[in-house]
């Protein structure tokens, strides 16, 4: 049973950076290694973080035999490429939100995982914060009774700029693939795969979906409402309606310290956990659990979650007739 877990690090840039001051409240991770198509950037990268081995691609680091899991944090249409590569030369993988631009590929990616025999598992963050785990018990123990209605929103205000893969169609982006996943994550984790789904986005000038707004139907009579935007700063608040009450996540829910518990004829209860780390350390510990425990997958993010999470967000786009350059 190895001590500690040696990371190699793909895209080595803004979350990359996040998730490596995270591991560093992790004594049994280390990073041993970092690659990138730059490798100025990948050194810069090995300098700042103290990193033994910097390759200029990510070919190398997959042959790296020194490397146990490869977290994946290049743009999303390279997702699916990076972590094909790093299964099928036998490391774990940890592939940052969404898993790829599409279900088809999501779907390929976990099927690599399962035939290398290999942990893998969506960089979905949000899940691993204690206060979510507490979310998810005080649901099962029925505190709100019958969940009925969520609402979740996640909008921010970036200036339209067609060279930022925000804005650029050949990196899939758009709010939906970079933070409209969340809200629909949390659908998914909290009532499963939706029967129907009703969506509608503004596509922007340079192509893609600039704000959308949605509405999922669920078995027992559940609802869900989403929106997500690149265009305004939202609320960025998450709300779950029960036949007994009502849970909410403040601003910023989607990395969550706290929530308000409000059953019906009781005081409101506010249960709050400390930030540790940066927060991506949750999952990384996650990670690092799931191998040593000898799971392939997490139960928590398991991969035909991935898979039913690209599904919906595929069926959105369908409705507004959005591809990507590279879809064929
Ligand atoms: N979990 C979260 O909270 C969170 C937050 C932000 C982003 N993300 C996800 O993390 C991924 C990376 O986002 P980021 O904001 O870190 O991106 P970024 O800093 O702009 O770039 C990350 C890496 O992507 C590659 N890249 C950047 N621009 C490129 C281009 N024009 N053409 C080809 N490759 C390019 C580079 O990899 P190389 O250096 O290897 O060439 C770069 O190091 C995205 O999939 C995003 O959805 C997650």
């Amino acid at each position: 049973m190895p001590k500690f877990y040696r990371w190699g690090i793909m895209g080595p840039g803004n979350i990359a950076r996040k998730f490596a001051q995270g591991l560093q409240v992790l004594p049994e991770a280390v990073i041993q290694a970092v690659a990138s198509n730059s490798a100025e950037r990948a050194d810069a990268f090995a300098r700042e973080f103290g990193v033994k081995s910097s390759y200029p691609d990510y070919q190398s680091l997959a042959e790296d035999r020194e490397v146990d899991i490869v977290y994946v944090a290049n743009l999303h249409p390279g997702h699916r490429a990076a972590a094909e590569l790093a299964l099928t030369h036998g490391k774990h993988v940890l592939c940052e939100k969404p898993m790829t631009i599409n279900a088809p590929d999501t779907r390929a990616v976990a099927d690599a995982a399962r035939k290398h025999k290999r942990f893998c598992m969506e960089a979905m963050w949000t899940r691993f914060f204690p206060i979510m785990k507490e979310l998810r018990r005080r649901l099962q123990e029925g505190q709100i009774g019958e969940i009925r209605l969520v609402q979740a929103d996640l909008g921010f205000q970036a200036n339209v700029n067609p060279a930022s893969r925000l804005f650029a169609l050949e990196h899939a982006g758009g709010s939906m693939l970079d933070i409209g996943v969340y809200p629909m994550a949390f659908f998914h984790m909290l009532l499963g795969v939706p029967e129907g789904i009703q969506s509608d986005a503004v596509l922007g000038s340079t192509g893609v979906d600039e704000h959308v707004c949605w509405t999922c139907r669920f078995q027992n009579h559940a609802m869900a409402q989403g929106a997500c935007s690149i265009q305004v700063s939202t609320r960025q608040e998450a709300h779950i309606y029960g036949t007994r009450g009502r849970i909410s996540l403040p601003s910023a829910w989607w990395h969550p310290t706290s929530m308000t518990i409000q059953r019906h004829g009781a005081e409101p209860e506010q249960v709050a956990y400390p930030l540790e780390g940066t927060g991506m350390n949750y999952e990384a510990a996650e990670v690092m659990d799931c191998i040593r425990a000898g799971a392939l997958e997490s139960s928590i993010m398991p991969l035909e979650e991935s898979i039913a999470i690209a599904e919906s967000m595929d069926r959105m786009r369908a409705q507004w007739g959005l591809r990507y350059p590279m879809e064929s």
